[in-house]
């Protein structure tokens, strides 16, 4: 029997801890096989605030998994989000000096470092090159110039930084859960390869995960990556209104957000009303449903102006033929896409991981969007390896900048 290679991931999101298993099945196909999840409490707006009790997430999150699985795990590639991250888009230039003036291998990795040689701060580490287009003299737009001839060879690329300390607290919670870092991806990222498509990437499209405390963007023009961000806001911030608004405690607040909740006042019945359990020091009562929409409504549409201010600084708004594609556990609200599309202007749909096979079902819901995305991006790794193996390339000559473009971008 074909052995198959297994990968896990990691989402250390602000409200739980997933973890995906995967069988890689070849050409990209992928078997789910385990998953696991559990609260993280060591974990705000994205960023690790509690290591130990971060690792313990991670430890049970993954002991579930595997025990769905029916095996063991060692390692993992584990997502990168939060404030420290930034991201810049760079150009670089080339003469192809060749005798027949034909682009190779070689020129792309002296045109990507050409782009790429950018002043790195000491507190600071390279997370990715992300390549936008090639230009082989006049033609533009073009995604593999090998092969192409021309005299100048040009790349625009996007460049992601992240904070040295919290690429180090995620590296020193996987030693204590005993894993192994296979890699780290940018959460954006990995959340458009489990829900956008080729087609949606070549149109141009916004992808947010609205998660519990950020909002991870992408925004996909002509077929690469022109911005990414996030956004110190998620679905937790409306739980908390919900609860200082109802004077209710959060766990209340949660549940009739997930139960009640709307953005759209009109279509909810003015004479409906919705009960409101009892807490210590207050009797159970019930209040109108509108005024529950009343207090998510303005919060959501907040979080969406922030959106739209991002957008607006992109420079790419007038690009998005493909739309918005909301994802994440946040955008289970319901209405939540007509607000978007009010807000942004721009047509909006809902996405979650689609085309897997075995227990795909378990994972088919929008907050696993970054662990299986994970998977995929894992798997276009693995798929990577094979190709150098089989064309034989020497990955060693090359720079470690130029080697995390590769796998990027390949
Ligand atoms: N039915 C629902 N209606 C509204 N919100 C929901 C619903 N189900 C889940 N959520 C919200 O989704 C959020 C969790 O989503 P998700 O798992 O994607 O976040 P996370 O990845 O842990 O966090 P982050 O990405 O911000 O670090 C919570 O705030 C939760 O309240
Ligand atoms: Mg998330």
């Amino acid at each position: 029997m074909e052995e198959f290679q297994t990968v896990a991931s990691l989402d250390l999101g602000s409200a739980m801890t997933k973890v995906v298993i995967g069988r890689l099945l070849g050409e990209g196909e992928i078997e789910i096989i385990g998953m696991g999840s559990y609260p993280s409490t060591g974990i705000k707006n994205g960023t690790i605030i509690n290591i130990e009790t971060t690792s313990k997430g991670i430890i049970e999150a993954v002991s579930d998994a595997e025990l769905m699985a029916g095996q063991e795990i060692d390692s993992v590639i584990v997502n990168v989000t939060g404030k420290t991250l930034k991201s810049q888009n760079e150009k670089g230039i080339i003469a192809i000096t060749n005798k027949n003036r034909e682009v190779t291998e070689a020129d792309i990795i002296r045109v990507v470092e050409a782009a790429q040689s950018i002043h790195i701060p000491a507190d600071m580490e390279l997370l990715h090159v992300l390549s936008r287009e090639f230009k082989v003299d006049d033609q533009t737009n073009i995604r593999d110039p090998i092969g192409m001839t021309g005299v100048r060879l040009e790349t625009e690329v996007h460049i992601v930084t992240a904070g040295t300390t919290m690429l180090n607290n995620i590296e020193r919670c996987l030693q204590l859960a005993n894993l192994y870092q296979i890699d780290r991806v940018l959460s954006c990222l990995a959340s458009s390869e489990a829900v956008l498509t080729v087609g949606e990437k070549d149109l141009g499209t916004l992808v947010i995960d609205i998660g519990a405390g950020i909002c991870d963007l992408a925004i996909y023009v002509e077929g690469g990556i022109g911005y990414t961000s996030t956004i110190p806001l998620g679905s937790n911030h409306i739980t908390s209104d919900i609860s200082i608004g109802l004077k209710t405690t959060i766990e209340i607040a949660e549940t009739l957000k997930k139960r009640y909740g709307h953005t759209q006042i009109e279509t909810i019945d003015p004479t409906s009303k919705i009960d409101i359990p009892a807490i210590s020091g207050r009797p159970s009562r019930s209040i109108f449903h509108q005024e529950l929409v009343e207090i998510i409504e303005p919060r959501t549409r907040e979080i969406f102006e922030h959106i739209e201010s991002e957008l607006m600084k992109s420079g790419f708004k007038q690009s998005l033929s493909g739309g918005v594609v909301l994802t994440g556990g946040g955008s289970y609200l319901a209405g939540i896409d007509v607000l978007a599309e009010e807000v942004l202007g721009l047509s909006v749909s809902k996405a979650k991981p689609a085309g897997l096979s075995g227990l795909s079902d378990k994972v088919s819901s929008p907050e696993f969007s970054t662990a299986v995305g994970l998977i995929k991006y894992a798997s276009k790794l693995h798929m990577l390896d094979e190709r150098n193996a089989r064309i034989g390339s020497d990955r060693e000559g090359w720079t470690t900048k130029v080697k995390r473009w590769m796998q990027d971008n390949l």
